[in-house]
C-alpha cells in the first residue's frame, strides 16, 4: 500500500526558503527546464504542496489569470501550473490527489485553465480542451497560439463552449 500522503495548501508569500527550493528542484526535473524564473514569474499564486514525510513529491499552484471567453473578460479565473510527480513516485495516484484537492480549493472562481502536453492526463479529471480558437494579446497585438493545448475545468460544473475563441494577456516566458 503506498503511505499517506500530507497535503498542505500554502500562499506563495507565505513558502519556507526550504519549501521552495524543493519546489524548484521537482518541477525542474519534471520540466527539464529551470523551474527558478517561471515560478518568479507567477508572482502572486498559492501552492498545493505533496509531502511523503518531510519530502516533497508532488506539487501545482493556481494563480489568477483573466480569460477573455468569446470576447467577454472573465476576471475570476484561475490558471494552473507547475503540477509535477517527482519521477519514481509517479502513477501512484499523487499527482490525481492534489489536482482533486486543486478542485475543492478554487470553488471560488468562475473558471479554471491550464496547458498541457499531457491532455489526457487531465481529461480523466474532468478538464476539457479548448477546441476554438487561442489568442495571446499584447497590447493591439493578437498573437495566435494554435499549437499550445489549453483546457479548461468548471468549478461549478458548467463550461462555455469549448469552439469560441480564448484569449489572455501576454506573459513572458510561457504565453499559456
Ligand atoms: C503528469 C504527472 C503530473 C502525473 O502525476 P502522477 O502522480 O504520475 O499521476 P497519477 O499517478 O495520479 O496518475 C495515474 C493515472 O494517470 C494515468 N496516466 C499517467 N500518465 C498519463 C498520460 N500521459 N496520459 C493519460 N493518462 C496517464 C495512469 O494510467 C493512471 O491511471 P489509473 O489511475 O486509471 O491507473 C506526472 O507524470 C509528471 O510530473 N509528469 C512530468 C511533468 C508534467 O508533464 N506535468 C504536467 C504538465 S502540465
Amino acid at each position: 500500500m503506498n503511505p499517506p500522503l500530507r497535503l498542505a495548501v500554502v500562499a506563495a508569500v507565505d513558502l519556507a526558503g526550504p519549501e521552495r527550493s524543493q519546489i524548484v528542484r521537482l518541477c525542474t526535473d519534471a520540466f527539464e527546464v529551470d523551474y527558478s524564473p517561471f515560478l518568479k514569474s507567477f508572482g502572486k499564486c498559492t501552492h498545493l504542496l505533496g509531502f511523503l514525510g518531510s519530502e516533497l513529491i508532488t506539487h501545482a499552484l493556481w494563480l489568477r489569470r483573466p480569460l477573455s471567453i468569446a470576447g467577454t473578460w472573465v476576471f475570476n479565473a484561475a490558471y494552473i501550473e507547475a503540477m509535477a510527480t517527482k519521477s519514481g513516485y509517479q502513477g501512484r495516484g499523487y499527482g490525481s490527489a492534489v489536482m482533486r484537492r486543486v478542485h475543492e480549493e478554487i470553488r471560488s472562481y468562475e473558471i479554471a485553465a491550464l496547458s498541457t502536453s499531457v491532455p489526457e492526463w487531465y481529461e480523466r479529471l474532468g478538464w476539457e480542451r479548448w477546441r476554438g480558437p487561442r489568442l495571446i494579446l499584447r497590447g493591439a497585438e493578437v498573437i495566435p497560439t494554435p499549437d499550445d493545448v489549453v483546457m479548461v475545468y468548471a468549478p461549478w460544473g458548467v463550461l462555455p463552449d469549448v469552439n469560441q475563441t480564448l484569449a489572455a494577456e501576454w506573459r513572458p516566458l510561457e504565453l499559456w
